[in-house]
Parts: C-alpha cells; sequence; structure tokens
C-alpha cells in the first residue's frame, strides 16, 4: 500500500466531550431501544464510575448489569454475558470501562447476533446497539473492529478483527478519567503512544490516518506527563482522551507491528498488563525498526518537542527512542520484563511470530532472532 492510495470509512460516531454522557437517554429514544444491559467490571463499580452513569440515565431508561467482566476477558466471560443478555432481552448494550468492558460488550454483541440468525423473525430483527463509553485513555478499544480476549487453557491472548466488531457509537467524555489512579493513566497513555508510533511507521500506513497518528503522538508528548502529575489537570486529561481515539482510528486502518506482536504473548503468559508492556518494549522495539524508515522516526522525535535542525537525520531518529525513554521514566514507570520472571524467550519469540497480521504490517521484516534479541536487550 502506498501513503496516497487509499479508501477508508469510520463507522463509529464519535461523540467527543466533558459531560456527553448525559445525552445517552436521548441516544436511546432516538434509537427507539427499550432495554439497556450495562457491561462494567469490579473496578469501574468500586471508582464510583458506574453511578456517573447511572445517575446520567436518571430515571429515563431501563437497564441492567452485567458486571462480571475481569482483566483479560475470557471466553467464558463472553458467553455469561450473552446469556445474560438473552434472558434481560437486551437490545442495546453500553460499554462502560477501559478495554476489558469494551472488548467483552464487543464479542457479547457480535456472539447475540449470530445466536439471533435461527428463526426467520430473529433474521429481520434490528441489530443490538452498541456504544461504547471509556474511561481510560489508552486502549483506542472505543473505536476499533478488534478485539482482544484471552484464551484461558492456553494462557494466551487472540486478537479478532471484523468491521462487525465496530461500535455503533462511542462517547468519550473525559471527565470519566478523573479519578483514574496515575499508575493506570501512564500505562494507558503508553499504550496510546504505542498505537499512534506502530500505526503511523506501518507498512499500511495511509496519509489521513498518519496525520491523525502523528497528532496523537503530539498530544501524548505534550498531556501525559501532567495528565500523571496533576489528576485534576482536565485540559491534560482531555488531551489523553483524544491521543487514545486518535490512536484507536489510526491502527484500525493501518495496523499495529511487532510492539503488539510481542505484547500479546507476554501479557497472556505473564499476566501483565497490556500498557504496561508495551511501555517496557516500545523503545526497544522502535530502536529495531528505526532503519526501515529514518525519516519517519526523525518526525517522531520532532512530534516530541526535539530540535532537530542541526542533526543528520539519523540522529534525530535515535532521539525519539531517547524521548520516549524519558518519558517512561518520567512518569514513573520502573518496571523491568526481569521483575516479571520472563524465562524462555525462544517460546515467547514463537509467539509473537504467530501474530501475522502484526508482523505483515511491521516496517520491518522481523525473524525470531531479532524477537530473542530485543528481549535479552531488555532483561
Ligand atoms: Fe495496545
Amino acid at each position: 500500500m502506498n501513503a496516497y492510495n487509499f479508501e477508508f470509512q469510520i463507522k463509529t460516531k464519535i461523540k467527543f466531550g466533558r459531560n456527553k454522557i448525559t445525552e445517552i437517554p436521548a441516544i436511546l429514544r432516538k434509537e427507539n431501544r427499550k432495554k439497556l444491559m450495562i457491561v462494567v467490571d469490579q473496578g469501574i463499580k468500586q471508582a464510583g464510575i458506574l453511578a456517573k452513569v447511572t445517575d446520567a440515565l436518571a430515571d429515563q431508561v431501563d437497564y441492567c448489569i452485567f458486571d462480571q467482566v475481569e482483566p483479560d476477558p475470557t471466553l467464558a466471560i463472553v458467553s455469561a454475558g450473552v446469556q445474560y443478555a438473552v434472558e434481560e432481552e437486551a437490545d442495546a448494550i453500553l460499554a462502560v470501562g477501559g478495554g476489558s468492558p469494551i472488548d467483552s460488550a464487543k464479542a457479547i454483541r457480535s456472539a447475540l447476533e449470530s445466536e439471533k440468525m435461527d428463526t426467520e423473525a430473529e433474521l429481520t430483527s434490528r441489530q443490538c446497539l452498541l456504544i461504547t463509553v471509556p474511561t481510560t485513555s489508552g486502549s483506542g478499544s472505543e473505536v476499533t473492529k478488534t478485539i482482544v480476549i484471552t484464551d484461558s487453557h492456553n494462557k494466551h491472548k487472540f486478537a479478532a478483527t471484523s468491521d462487525e466488531l465496530a461500535p455503533e457509537i462511542s462517547i468519550v467524555d473525559p471527565e470519566l478519567t478523573r479519578t483514574l489512579p496515575a499508575s493506570l493513566t501512564a500505562i494507558g497513555g503508553m499504550d496510546a503512544l504505542s498505537h499512534c508510533v506502530e500505526a503511523y511507521t506501518s507498512k499500511d500506513a495511509v496519509l489521513p490516518f498518519e496525520m491523525i497518528a502523528t497528532k496523537g503522538i503530539q498530544m501524548v508528548n505534550d498531556n501525559l506527563r501532567p495528565a500523571v502529575g496533576n489528576p485534576d489537570n482536565m485540559d491534560a486529561r482531555t488531551g489523553m482522551s483524544l491521543a487514545s481515539l486518535f490512536g484507536g482510528i489510526a491502527f484500525s486502518n493501518c495496523g499495529l507491528g511487532l510492539v503488539h506482536a510481542i505484547a500479546h504473548p507476554l501479557g497472556g503468559k505473564y499476566k501483565i498488563p497490556h500498557g504496561l508492556v508495551n511501555s517496557m518494549i516500545l523503545a526497544e522495539v522502535m530502536n529495531f525498526n528505526l532503519i526501515s524508515n529514518p525519516a519517519k522516526f526523525a518526525n517522531i522525535a520532532r512530534l516530541m518537542g526535539v530540535d532537530t535542525s542541526q542533526m543528520t537525520e539519523m540522529e534525530a531518529a535515535h532521539r525519539s527512542i531517547e524521548e520516549v525513554r524519558n518519558l517512561v521514566s518520567d512518569i514513573s514507570i520502573h518496571s523491568t520484563l526481569s521483575d516479571f520472571g520472563i524465562e524462555n524467550l525462544e517460546e515467547i519469540a514463537e509467539l509473537a511470530l504467530e501474530e501475522k497480521v502484526m508482523l505483515k504490517s511491521n516496517p520491518r521484516p522481523v525473524r525470531k532472532e531479532d524477537i530473542v534479541q530485543i528481549l535479552e536487550n531488555l532483561l
């Protein structure tokens, strides 16, 4: 693919802005929906965020709550959600949370639709409406057509992509991220940065999404430090909500790369939070990919505030890696892979090589020994 030869369509209607969740009852009325199933996890409930959403529904909406979502959702959780939706006759699903509740809700809606194909009446019934409400800034899952589900038997995460998985509506209300703890703000922000960097440097990058991804890189650089350092800085929080959204839109259309190919087996096997894995490996993978497109990596340095006017292109490109390392250090992420007892690098490398969709868009061809070397450099 080349950057000036493309087609694209974004299925999801995005409503972005503070206090946008108050519009949910009107949306459901307009869509003529009778029963809403809210999909959340316990963390969202305990943080009081679910209450903010149900307050916004007031007594205008008939709703039920499926709260069994866990981090790294499994097929069993999806199956329980489908059963509950059928029992409750839900015709709309509202996913409230980070990547786990949103991915679960996408999978539940998708499975629900295939179950409905049994009778003629069901075939003609309308699709269950899916609305996403992100409460973290990072996964971008609110707008993507991708889900990541854990196969608990094989301790492996797998990603599925399909147009049907994309939500119809996403309500991105930065107010909901106000109480997000600093550590989750930090690793979510690094996930968003990874999406933007991988989409921008992807072999399948096309111009409209390069523009979105580069703006996302700039927004992470401008806003992640103040969002971590001062939780009430709503301008920074708003910037990070936008960066997450931009990352999701960009990688949905340009693909990801080696960071995520390595992150999935590491996350699946060692239960390391996704954003934390990315924080640990992003700079090292950029270092490996750098020679595939020095001009783009030099531009990343500029987007991260470096004056490259007196540098060669390669000097500037190397500075992008330094800037990512500085950012990770500034937001107090000091973990390394050694902290998690990572062993058997060969096995991780083999599993990463199975992530063929991601490796196809990685800017540099990858061999098993390259992945082992990257991991060794991180121990
Ligand atoms: Fe990610």
